[in-house]
């Protein structure tokens, strides 16, 4: 898979042996101006944007957040709980699946409780008739799938055969539809906008005799907004324009765009050898702090890197037989070396990189557009040290660490 961004921004001038290894830096003008960019979009279009937590809720900037968004959709009652304790704004919930014991509280937590399925929501008729009668508001809504595949790459797609994400649109009855006061889908993932338009104009006809019942949209994420070359205008009008025609409120709720190129892994090189061709192990692992770098898979942008590996693709492609200069030696600037963790797993490859920097232990380096995505899918699998997070602010320099991880990390997620 290919990834879009990778735009080093200030990052290029971060003197990386100011913070510890490894470790995420943020740069919050970055973020800020991510942040404006969306406001801007909701602003002209009249319509609400929530930030996903999935993607990035680093609860440090949340006030920041809440300064330029409408608030958060979460993915269940620990993010829900995170919202309500530190994110301003409406919380809007969808899971796959709820479990009966944690409704109640993501009922009285929620503004947008969404379901799954027809099924589940009848199903929970009666708690949801209860958690209002206890005070609780909150609109009920929909996950459709809108049987209209974009994606480039399955594992990515809701609409994708036999997927499990969002009702089937084909299968939708007004039995279904009844107390459901919006519809959500979420089809798409680091898209342009034509993608949205597209999938729009599959769907509307299909769900045209609901609009007057409904009270609102939810057009999910995916939708690549804060990178340069995004169609905003486009999609302004575009907005406005369903706005009028169908009198919902509209959502969209990004992720990856509120912290796009937003953040840095900073690694260190710990040693290296040879084997067909250089390597290096770093205290970067792919499988512990960039699992999407395996499971996507794609290949993290290095900051300063000196131009792509000769195939450009991620571990396993069998290119370095094709590279007409060979290293003889793991060491020199400029060489293509292998880099991977120091996890176990064979597999715990990050990529070919031809470094900016000869090959030798104690070298930092940093990959790029780290700060979604990968901070909230960070595990400690063979006790491999969880990376630090720092704050930056590229424009008046201020560093700050904002959270150290220690062996009671570990261990206190273990019995
Ligand atoms: C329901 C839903 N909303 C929003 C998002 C955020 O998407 P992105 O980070 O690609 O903008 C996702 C991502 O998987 C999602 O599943």
């Amino acid at each position: 898979m290919e990834t879009r961004a990778g735009d080093p921004g200030a990052f290029a001038q971060f003197n990386l042996s100011r913070v510890d290894s490894p470790a995420f830096v943020v740069d919050v003008a970055r973020l800020r101006g991510n942040l404006s960019i969306l406001a801007d979009i909701r602003d002209r279009a009249g319509i609400k944007m929530l930030s996903a937590l999935k993607a990035f809720s680093m609860w440090r900037v949340a006030p920041l957040v809440g300064e330029y968004l409408d608030g958060v959709c979460t993915s269940g009652l620990w993010e829900a709980l995170l919202a309500a304790e530190h994110y301003g704004g409406e919380i809007a919930t969808y899971c796959a699946a709820y479990k009966a014991e944690d409704l109640p509280e993501i009922c009285r937590l929620s503004d947008h409780v969404i379901f799954n399925s027809p099924g589940q929501l009848a199903r929970f008729v009666p708690q949801i008739a209860l958690a209002r009668a206890g005070g609780a508001e909150f609109d009920v809504g929909l996950r459709i799938n809108p049987l209209h595949a974009e994606g480039e790459v399955p594992r990515y797609d809701p609409c994708a055969p036999h997927s499990r994400l969002g009702f089937p649109v084909d299968q939708l009855t007004d039995e279904h539809m009844e107390g459901v006061d919006g519809l959500h889908f979420h089809t798409l993932c680091e898209q342009d906008f034509e993608p949205l338009r597209r999938t729009w104009e599959a769907l509307n006809p299909r769900i045209q005799r609901w609009l007057p019942q409904l009270k609102w949209l939810n057009f999910g994420g995916g939708h690549h907004i804060t990178r340069a070359d995004y169609q905003r205008d486009e999609l302004v009008e575009f907005l406005k324009s369903v706005k009028a025609e169908t009198g919902c409120e509209l959502y969209l709720e990004p992720g990856e765009a509120v912290a796009l190129d937003a953040g840095i892994l900073v690694g260190t090189v710990l040693d290296t050898h040879w084997n067909g061709m250089p390597l290096a192990i770093t205290d970067v692992s792919a499988t512990c702090h960039m699992p999407d770098a395996i499971e996507a898979p794609y290949r993290p942008a290095m900051l300063g890197e000196l131009h792509p590996s000769p195939s450009g693709e991620g571990p396993g492609v069998g290119h370095v037989a094709d590279n007409p200069h060979p290293n003889p030696s793991p060491e020199g600037e400029g060489l293509v070396v292998r880099l991977g963790g120091p996890s176990c797993l064979a597999g715990d490859v990050i990529g070919d990189y031809r470094l900016p920097f000869p090959a030798e232990p104690g070298r930092r380096f940093a990959f790029l557009d780290q700060a979604h995505y990968s901070m909230v899918k960070t595990t400690t699998f063979n006790g491999v040290p969880l990376p630090s997070i720092w704050l930056w602010d590229s424009d008046t320099d201020a560093l700050e660490q904002v959270r150290k991880f220690g062996y009671e990390d570990f261990r206190d997620r273990l019995s």
